[in-house]
């Protein structure tokens, strides 16, 4: 086991982040893993990747294939691979000009910048690393800290549409977590795709984690939509086809999701998916939510093929 000298956490904040659940997640991950067997870990659904920083703090991976189909979030960890110490300085510049500024001036740089993004989708090479995609990862981090409610939302023409959060002092980044993730990047293949991108990877030696967009708990509590892609029960009933292929090929899989028992008690959508797998809760706070009233704890289930 290695235990890293700090605690990595993830440069993105991120909607359904696991951050709060792996206390509750690591004893249930695989002995493989904990044994020193495990040789490869798996994420399709990276986002802020808690559950991928938590794995590789502890244990000796040899190869980490990190995937997800949001091309921003790919093109992020690409430029800390690559190049963190560009990022850094644009991230040291922004938050200096930044701290200087009165709420309503961090107001006007706030959607000065949110414009800036927008209006670069277009001409960025998302596989190229460059002086213009590591500034616009810079304005990832700094739009994800400074938004409202700390997210990274899309509209369906791939813009980014979150209002800014009004936060005292927001940090964007902390340098040494930010440099450590890069060191931890150095093993890892980066893919942007659909989730069965990951299938070549698959052998007895590897771990996959599945981290989904969560099936929405009620007809409004729709936080689906992180990508201009929308991940429906259709795309679920893909997903769990896909977890028995891999079954097959011996990998160990857990997968994370909503537990639709919570609205509906009689709800067995998951039961039928993945009847013959182990299918466990766990306790969460409720997802970020508008609606003040709506937070608390919440049951989530957990699934694993040992
Ligand atoms: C619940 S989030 C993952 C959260 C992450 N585990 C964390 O701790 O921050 C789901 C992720 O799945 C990605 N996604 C959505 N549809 C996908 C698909 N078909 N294939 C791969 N990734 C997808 C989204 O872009 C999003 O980043």
């Amino acid at each position: 086991m290695r235990l890293l000298s700090t605690k990595i956490k993830p440069f993105l904040k991120w909607a359904g982040g696991k951050t709060q659940l792996l206390g509750q997640l690591t004893p249930l991950l695989p002995i493989e893993l904990k044994l020193g067997i495990t040789k490869c870990y798996v994420e399709p659904f990276l986002g802020g990747g808690a559950m991928f920083l938590h794995i590789a703090s502890l244990f000796e991976i040899q190869e980490f294939i990190l995937s997800d189909i949001n091309p921003e979030v790919i093109l992020s960890y690409r430029v800390v691979q690559k190049d963190v110490q560009s990022l850094l300085s644009v991230l040291d510049e922004m938050q200096s000009e930044y701290d200087k500024l009165n709420l309503l001036q961090q107001e006007q740089y706030f959607y000065k910048v949110r414009e800036e993004f927008n209006s670069s989708l277009h001409s960025i090479d998302f596989q190229a690393i460059t002086e213009e995609s590591t500034r616009r990862v810079a304005q990832t981090i700094f739009l994800n800290h400074t938004c409202f409610n700390g997210l990274f939302r899309v509209n369906l023409k791939g813009g980014f549409n979150v209002p800014f959060g009004k936060y005292k002092n927001p940090t964007f980044h902390d340098r040494s977590n930010l440099l450590e993730i890069a060191e931890i990047l150095k093993d890892a293949y980066l893919l942007c795709g659909d989730f069965m991108i990951c299938n070549e990877f698959v052998d007895d030696k590897t771990f996959f984690y599945f981290d989904p967009p969560y099936r929405p708990i009620s007809a409004t509590a729709s936080f689906t939509s992180y990508s201009t892609s929308s991940f429906n029960d259709n795309a679920q009933k893909r997903l769990a086809e896909n977890f028995r292929f891999l079954d097959k090929q011996n990998a160990r899989l857990m997968l994370s999701n909503s537990n639709p028992k919570n609205e509906n008690p009689n709800d067995d959508f998951f039961e039928q998916l993945y009847s013959g797998y182990a299918i466990k809760n766990v306790m969460a706070a409720r997802a970020i939510n508008s609606q003040g009233s709506k937070r608390g704890q919440i049951s989530e289930l957990l699934i694993t093929n040992y």
